[in-house]
């Protein structure tokens, strides 16, 4: 198995955005999550030396760096696996940093998510701008393959605060970034205010100029947009994401994990005391069927901005008749034998899914 990826359930806060398998309250102990962690990944046939690792979460920087390294001690990592740890900037994970790095994490990805007070505040952040920034230029000193998650077109947000903000983040020269629009989750707090008209959020139009200002100016700034929301300098692109959007097999471990692997989709119980109490019993495994598979193909390649997918591959679930509209139509490139979308086509991508999936 080449790629791992490994899920920390628990939070210091449950941010009112987020639909992630993540929760407040720690209802395991770090113990308790490493033995099933481990037992997991036993009852995979205990894969080691695969080229990418991902601690995300939740907020894996909660863990100690020692339970890290006791992770990676089974998982066997060679000199060239990336291994990621997302992080939260506050200064009680900041102040781990260094010994993160000592335990064997090779990459950080940052949650800085806004560079402004009114920001962080909107987003219910549990961290400040001064703070936030500590924790980027101490990561900066550390790490030397950086990242950082920002969230624009949130309530209030103006493209004018959006530029300041990009220019705080590439004044700290990260390698990659992860540059998400605000979606509405179902389930969230924010589903709910918004239903209640409560959170104002940027119409289409908004949203376009938010896009564009985005791919312009990181572009601009020399990182170069490889999938629809990230960006990476030359070489720098996420290996472990890569392998997602390239639809490759991997293992996911922990609490609501999902693994692909030989054509089977399987999802891990996402309460953390449940799974642990009921490890291994109840894998939730679906096989899926060859033309499940072409439509994950096709929804993960189509999101990489430069490569996109081959047609080859996904033949069985798109109209290949609307192909040739698209390309006339500039929403996807000329290439023969694969799909990728153009430039103008990127903000269009729901779009184009919905004219090619039959
Ligand atoms: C697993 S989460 C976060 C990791 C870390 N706990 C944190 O909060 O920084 C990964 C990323 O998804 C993004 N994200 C989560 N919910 C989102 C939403 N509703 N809209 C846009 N981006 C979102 C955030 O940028 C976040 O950093
Ligand atoms: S955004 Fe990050 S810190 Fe906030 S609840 Fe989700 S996973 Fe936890």
């Amino acid at each position: 198995m080449k790629h791992i990826y490994i899920h920390y359930p628990f939070c210091l806060a449950k941010c009112p955005y987020c639909d992630f398998n993540s929760y407040a309250k720690e209802t395991l102990t770090q113990d308790m999550w490493i033995d099933g962690i481990l037992k997991e990944w036993c009852h995979h046939g205990a894969p080691q030396n695969p080229d990418t690792i991902f601690f995300g979460g939740g907020t894996p920087s909660l863990l100690s760096p020692h339970n890290i390294e006791k992770i990676l001690n089974h998982l066997q990592p060679h000199f060239l696996t990336e291994i990621t740890l997302e992080a939260n900037p506050t200064t009680f994970e900041t102040k781990k940093f260094q010994d993160f790095h000592h335990a064997g994490i090779n990459r950080l990805s940052l949650g800085v998510q806004a560079l402004n007070e009114k920001g962080l505040k909107n987003l219910g952040r549990e961290h400040h701008v001064k703070e936030t920034l500590h924790a980027m230029t101490q990561a900066r000193s550390i790490f030397s393959n950086l990242s950082f998650d920002l969230i624009y077109g949130r309530s209030y947000h103006t493209t004018d605060e959006w530029r300041e903000e990009l220019n705080m983040a590439l004044s700290i020269n990260p390698d990659h970034l992860s540059l998400y629009q605000l979606t509405i989750e179902e389930g969230t707090l924010f589903e709910k205010k918004f239903k209640n008209h409560q959170l104002p959020m940027p119409d289409l139009d908004v949203q376009a100029d938010f896009f564009e200002l985005t791919i312009n100016y990181m572009e601009r700034f020399g990182y170069d947009m490889y999938e629809i929301s990230n960006y990476a300098k030359k070489d720098h692109e996420s290996q472990h994401n890569l392998a997602y959007w390239r639809y490759k097999d991997y293992l996911g471990l922990g609490p609501g994990a999902h693994s692909r692997l030989d054509g089977r989709a399987i999802m891990r119980i996402k309460n953390p005391k449940q799974w642990y109490n009921q490890l291994l019993s109840q894998d939730d495994i679906t096989s899926l069927s060859s033309l499940e598979q072409q439509m994950e193909r096709l929804l993960m390649g189509m999101r990489l901005t430069k490569e996109g997918v081959s047609i080859h591959d996904v033949q069985n679930v798109v109209h290949m008749d609307k192909i040739s509209d698209l390309k006339n139509q500039g929403f996807l490139l000329n290439c023969e034998d694969r799909l990728i979308v153009s430039q103008k086509g990127r903000i269009f991508l729901n779009y184009i899914l919905q004219m090619i999936i039959v």
